[in-house]
């Protein structure tokens, strides 16, 4: 996606929960857990597609990764990108996180969940129903991953997964915590 565009969609949204798109630096973070063997990997709130590019970058070409974006404007800018066209087995789909199990094949277990979502700003009873589905659908030992700006999701996340390990990452406007969530 070109950055012009980027940043115009980002910038005129009111459910994306952040100013900027992620840096290089944070979508490292998000997916340290990405390796090449991994089967199938999910994205939720893919925006510009920072984090989808690091999530190309280091899986393997048979790695089925399934992304999600709600807006229309930005999923238009992922889907016409010339980079992400050049993956088969990446699929971006114009559709709620929230709904995102429909859109897996009946015995597809993610190793890996990657969240952008700003879940503070998000229905609670939706974001709750949601990570049950994660932690239900991740296959054993999977990862749920989410960053967010605020220590407000901790404890909810904490009581939903069974380990939660934090970790910063300060070269991000605005700094970000990252959760990475065992099931
Ligand atoms: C913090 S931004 C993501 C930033 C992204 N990592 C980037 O670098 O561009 C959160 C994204 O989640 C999307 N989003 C919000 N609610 C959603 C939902 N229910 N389903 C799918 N995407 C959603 C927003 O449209 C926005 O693109």
């Amino acid at each position: 996606m070109s950055k012009e565009f980027a940043l115009a969609a980002f910038k005129s949204l009111g459910t994306v929960g952040a100013v900027y798109p992620s840096s290089k630096y944070l979508a490292r973070k998000m997916t340290k857990r990405v390796k090449r063997d991994l089967k199938s990997i999910v994205e939720l709130g893919a925006g510009t597609g920072t984090i989808t590019s690091s999530i190309i970058e280091q899986a393997g070409k048979t790695c089925r990764i399934n992304s999600f974006e709600i807006d229309s404007g930005l999923y238009v800018g992922l889907s016409s990108d010339p980079i992400f066209s050049r993956y088969d087995n990446l699929h971006f789909h114009l559709a709620s996180a929230f709904d995102f199990r429909r859109y897996l094949d009946s015995a597809e277990r993610p190793d890996l969940i990657i969240s952008s979502l700003p879940l503070a700003i998000l229905p609670k009873p939706q974001v709750i129903r949601m990570l049950l589905d994660a932690k239900e659908v991740l296959r054993p030992g999977g990862v749920f991953v989410q960053y967010q700006y605020s220590p407000e999701s901790f404890s909810m996340l904490k009581r939903i997964f069974s380990k939660v390990e934090t970790s910063v990452e300060l070269r991000n406007i605005p700094p970000a915590l990252i959760y990475t969530c065992s099931i």
